[in-house]
């Protein structure tokens, strides 16, 4: 897929590495569009050129400047927008963070997903002991699966939450791996998934 990732820091690093390895063609959208690029082959272009060809656009940057960052890519027909973003301790109106950015986004289907595990383990979402979970919620069916499947490119098992509205279950599975990760002390070398019997 034609995948453009707005923000070149740690999270939009991880996944263009992942998913260009993957097959996928992959443009970062920046503030400063340059020459170099974090991740060799994945260019570097300003946000309106990375997004033109994009079926999917996949927003990387600090929750607080996402809204007024996707009102600023204009209307984006429908495509797919993944919302990455956690807001800690940002005001998001008693509502969830995906919610307020989907109010942003003019035309696009918003799928909240890579948001609940830390950066290092998005680029290959496959442990030894089982896969990550790619907690997945989305209005639009066809968007999840397009999302799901780039999850599944990249390790990760995808696990389906159901509408938008259920996306505060992947923003409080974000604020659980951070609390496990830095209060408790586990470190960042882990992730939650699924087990089955
Ligand atoms: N770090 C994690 O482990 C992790 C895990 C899951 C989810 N998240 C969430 O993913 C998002 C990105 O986290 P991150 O760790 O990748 O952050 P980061 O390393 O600080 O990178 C964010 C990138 O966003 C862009 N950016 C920064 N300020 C901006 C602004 N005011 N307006 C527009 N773009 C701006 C910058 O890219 P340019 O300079 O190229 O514009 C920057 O490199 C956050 O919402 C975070 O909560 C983080």
């Amino acid at each position: 897929m034609d995948v453009a990732i707005i923000g070149t820091g740690r999270v939009g690093t991880a996944l263009a590495r992942g998913l260009s390895a993957a097959g996928h063609r992959v443009v970062f959208g920046s503030r400063a569009a340059r020459a170099d690029s974090p991740v060799p082959g994945v260019p570097v272009h300003d946000h309106a050129t990375a997004v033109a060809g994009a079926e999917v656009i996949v927003l990387a940057v600090p929750f607080a400047s996402a809204p007024g960052l996707v009102r600023g890519l204009g209307d984006l027909g429908e495509r797919v927008l993944v919302d990455a973003t956690n807001p800690i301790g940002a005001d998001t109106g008693g509502g969830t963070g995906a919610e307020v950015i989907a109010a942003a986004a003019s035309g696009a289907r918003v799928v909240k997903a890579f948001n609940t595990v830390g950066a290092e383990q998005m680029t290959n979402a496959a442990f030894p002991g089982g896969r990550a979970y790619a907690l997945l919620a989305a209005d639009d069916q066809r968007a999840r699966d397009a999302v799901a499947g780039l999850a599944g490119d990249l390790g990760f098992e995808p696990v389906h939450l159901g509408d938008l509205s259920t996306a505060g279950h992947a923003e409080a599975a974000a604020r659980l791996w951070i609390h496990l990760a830095t209060a408790s002390g586990y470190g960042r070398g882990f992730a939650i998934g699924l087990l089955r019997r």
